[in-house]
């Protein structure tokens, strides 16, 4: 008799295992070789991220990536994660109104399987977020350091160290949720900051660099696998010196889940 298979994790069962206190372990793919790995070591959620730009692409940012180049790498991941759900992200410039978000949404949905869309921003995104849900697509927002931003930001740095900008950031957050996001991923944010944020809403966070207290850990794959070339402060390189692909995959996850990653070395305070 053939074992059955695990069910896929869904929003729903997300929002359970923020309510049961049980870590959301994502991390990134760009294609179905990795995507089946992580999902087969139990990945909760797999983001296909505009991070390509750098780890696959070999660019200094993620703005030159394109529809068609996400539209390409989540095909290849969805067709291999039976458990995990896939998040396809909306890359610079493809959701600059509702209407184009939700064209370039149903691309990421039909053509390439994602099961939800990423996007970077807080008030200015609220009504594309409120459109996007009407519609029945599934939205991650992402606050915090937002690297679509970078030049207009003056580099990768943390954000809402200032009083005002935290205020609005958990503003930002609530209203995200209010529009009918069901994640929000939280990058370079100190650890109150991040901790408050998660309190305050009833849909998972995920962070990176932002300290334990979130409901879930995201890592760039490439960066965790210790081959990126400027692996940023907030990493780790679970594969050390021996372990398999798969046995780093597992490691991170029972580290997310056990709540032992982030250690404080890999936070902002
Ligand atoms: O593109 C990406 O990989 C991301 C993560 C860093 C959260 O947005």
């Amino acid at each position: 008799m053939s074992a059955k298979p695990n069910p896929r994790v869904t929003v729903t069962s997300l929002r359970k295992m923020k309510r049961e206190a049980e870590k959301i372990a994502m991390l990134t793919a760009y294609d179905a070789s990795f995507a089946k790995v992580l999902d087969d070591q139990g990945v909760d959620v797999v983001l296909v991220g505009d991070s390509l730009g750098m780890v696959i692409q070999g660019h200094d940012t993620t703005v030159p990536v394109s529809m068609d180049d996400m539209v390409y790498h989540t095909r290849a991941v969805t067709k291999m994660c039976q458990r995990a759900l896939v998040i396809g992200d909306l890359p610079f410039m493809s959701y600059t109104s509702p209407d184009l978000a939700l064209r370039n949404s149903a691309r990421l949905m039909q053509d390439g399987g994602a099961h939800m869309v990423k996007l970077e921003g807080g008030a200015p995104q609220v009504a594309t977020v409120s459109q996007l849900a009407h519609h029945g697509v599934p939205v991650c927002a992402h606050l915090g350091l937002q690297p679509q931003s970078v030049h207009k930001l003056g580099g990768y740095r943390v954000q809402g160290r200032d009083e005002a900008v935290a205020r609005q950031m958990l503003d930002d957050a609530k209203a995200l949720q209010d529009a009918g996001a069901d994640l929000l991923v939280l990058e370079c944010v100190p650890v109150t900051l991040a901790e408050q944020i998660t309190q305050a809403l009833e849909i998972p966070t995920i962070g990176i660099g932002a300290g334990r207290e979130c409901d879930g850990q995201v890592l760039v794959l490439h960066d965790m696998l210790g081959i990126s070339p400027r692996a940023p402060k907030f990493s780790h390189d679970f594969i050390g010196s021996g372990a398999t692909i798969a046995q780093a995959v597992t490691a991170y996850v029972q580290a997310v889940k056990a709540g032992t990653f982030p250690e404080d070395q890999h936070c902002f305070f």
